[in-house]
Formats: structure tokens, sequence, C-alpha cells
């Protein structure tokens, strides 16, 4: 079986920060979401994996994942010309796929657990496509699947008005080589995008099997600020485990699950978990408080942050309480004089805000 893993698209609801980079790419605990994908493509044995990026981020994307060799898996890039929607993608990889059956993995989506079982399922039972739901409590937000009481899936709606089923389609899809004779059959939706709910909807109407699988983890679209920060808390605390090797200096204090790298410094500063650090970071009397994520080649200086996602090469200084916060790479935040109330920013990446 091959992956199909969606990395094109535009980003508009992360913007500013996918004006500058790929969404898929915006870390999570440090590490992009993207890499999640692929340790779990991989843990579930797919290690030829086709990956469809933009002409906008495609360099980036391609520079920062490589080949696949850091995955032991082989990564063919294909290049979608303009975002026209999950069905358009594929059919832009069909060459690729050829007459394989591929699970199709969005590359901005983050799951709890692994995606192994599914995929054994599919490979066993050989449906013409596989689902996965999670129930959510505003189904009218997402793609929702009515299914009988075997998992079959009757009728996929698109934020329905009114919903007559709370299982949301995840952003994980297996399928038989049968989707791309669907795809050719189906037209542009009112957003003039290729829907991949309507392609299946399409096997549907053919009475094709198509099965569905419910996921007991979370799941998280990290399309949005508020969505990155709590898959961000989420993953922390799951995830982290306690590791301190760098260097911790003077009155400093590091308590709980806290991640320190040997590169990086920690003087004089409270740090209290779950914190992960990247490499090469100075923190000076400061505070980091639990739920913050701090990139590789920051420096935090006489300032207090918490529940913050902070992307690499930045410089917070002189901050009183930062909170709820997401700083793009490379920014600069600092108080030049007087006092600053408890802030909460968005900030793209190179900018410089003074206080
Ligand atoms: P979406 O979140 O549906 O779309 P988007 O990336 O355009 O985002 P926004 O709504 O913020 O503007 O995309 C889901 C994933 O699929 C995401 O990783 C981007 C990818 N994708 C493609 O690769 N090609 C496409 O044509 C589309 C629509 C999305």
């Amino acid at each position: 079986m091959k992956g199909l893993v969606l990395s094109g698209g535009s980003g508009t609801r992360l913007r500013p920060l996918t004006h500058t980079g790929a969404k898929q790419l915006v870390p999570v605990a440090n590490k992009p979401i993207l890499f999640y994908v692929l340790d779990n493509l991989v843990e579930a044995g797919v290690r030829e994996i086709g990956m469809i990026i933009s002409p906008e981020t495609g360099k980036e994307i391609q520079a920062t994942v490589g080949d696949g060799s850091r995955w032991n898996a082989s990564i063919t890039y294909i290049l979608q010309e303009y975002p026209g929607g999950l069905a358009h993608a594929v059919q832009t990889a069909r060459d690729y796929l050829a007459d394989s059956p591929f699970v199709m993995y969005l590359g901005d989506n983050l799951i709890g657990s692994g995606i192994r079982e599914f995929s054994e399922r599919f490979r066993g039972e050989t449906p013409d496509a596989q689902i996965l739901l999670k129930a959510v409590e505003d189904p009218s937000s997402f793609g929702i699947a009515e299914v009988d009481e075997r998992g079959h899936v009757l009728r996929l709606v698109e934020k329905p008005k009114e919903p007559r089923s709370n299982l949301a389609l995840v952003g994980i899809y297996f399928f038989s080589p049968k989707i791309h004779e669907a795809i050719g059959q189906i037209t542009p939706s009112w957003r003039g995008e290729l829907e991949i709910t309507d392609a299946i909807q399409k096997l549907i109407d053919w009475g094709c099997r198509v099965q569905s699988e419910i996921i007991d983890a979370w799941w998280l679209d990290t399309g949005k600020k508020d969505d990155l920060l709590h898959a961000n808390l989420v993953v922390l605390d799951e995830w982290i485990r306690r590791d301190v090797r760098g260097e911790v200096r003077g009155h400093s204090v590091v308590t709980g699950r806290v991640q320190i790298p040997e590169s990086s410094v920690i003087v004089d500063s409270t740090l209290r978990g779950p914190v992960v650090v990247g490499e090469n970071v100075l923190i000076e009397r400061s505070f980091i408080g639990p739920y913050s994520s701090i990139g590789n080649g920051c420096v935090i200086r006489d300032s207090s942050v918490e529940h913050v996602v902070i992307l690499e090469s930045c410089r917070v200084e002189a901050i009183q309480r930062l909170e709820d916060s997401i700083i793009g790479k490379n920014s600069v935040v600092r108080r030049r004089d007087g006092q600053t109330e408890g802030l909460c920013l968005m900030v793209g990446d190179d900018c410089v805000v003074e206080l």
C-alpha cells in the first residue's frame, strides 16, 4: 500500500504564520506536524509515500522532509499547481499511485494514536474505501458521515445544517484504485474544489463497499491558532517525558516534565513542565510556565511566558507576562520601558514587536 500525504493548500486560516511558511511545518511540541504524519505512516508499514506540494511552500517542505531516509521511507514529491481540492490532489498523483491501494493523510492533521490497526483492517478486508470518523460536539462545522450499525457508510454530508450524525471525517482515508474512477465522474463544488467527499459518495451510490472506523483517541485539525495551541497542549501533556541534559545554572529550578537538550542553557530561571526547549536556546532570569514550546535558537530574557508556541530563532526580552500566544520564527518581542500587562499575541515570521 502506498501513502499520499497532502501538504499543498493555501492555509489561509493560520495566517499570518502561513504567509511565509507551510502550515504542515508549524511545530507542535517543537516537531513539525508533518513529521507526526510520516511517523504514523511508517509505523503502519507504509514506506512508499507521495507528497503533494504547492508551488508556494513546496521547496520548504522538500528541504525540511528530504527524501524520506530519516524515516527509512521513499518520498516522491508531486507538484499540485493550484489547490483544487482533495480529490484534485489525488488526480494529480494518479500516475504515482498507479493501481495501488493507498492511504491518503492530510498533512496538517494530528491524531492521538497510530493508524496501524486501521490499515491492517483495510488490507485484510479490502473494501473500496475506508474512512476514519470521530464523534464531535459541533457536527455542522465538519464533513459528517451517516453510518449503519455495521459501520458501513450510507451518506456523507459537508457541514450539515441539521446533522443526522455527529461523526466527523478525520483527514485519513484508505482507498482502492476505484476512487480514481469516482473522481473522474465528479464536478467542482460550489467552492470550486473537487471534493473527496463527493467522490466517496459516488462510490456509495455505485453500491461499492465503503466502511468506517471510529477513533477513540483525540484528533486535532491544526488549522487555526487556538487549534494549534490546543494541539501543543495535548501533545506536551501526553507525550513529553522529563529529559534535562542542558546546563542549568545559578538560581534555576526545573520542575516536572521538561526537555532541555545538551546545547541549551538555563540561567537563574524557573521552568515548570510540561515544557520543551529546542537546541541552542538561552533562557535567562525568566519563568517558563506549563504548556510552552520554545523553538531552536531562541533567547528568552527577563520574561515570563506560559502556554506559548515560540518558533525558532526568536527573542523575547523584558516581557512580564506572555500567554496563549504563537510567535513566528525570527521574531523579536521586547519591552523598551514601562510595564506590560498580560499579553496574548499571534505574531508572524520575521516580526519585531516593541512595547
Ligand atoms: P484544507 O485545510 O482543507 O485547506 P487549506 O490548506 O487550503 O487551508 P485553509 O482552509 O486554512 O485555507 O486542507 C487540508 C490539507 O490538505 C492541508 O494539509 C492542505 C492539503 N491540501 C492540498 O494538498 N491540496 C488541496 O488542493 C487542498 C484543498 C488541500
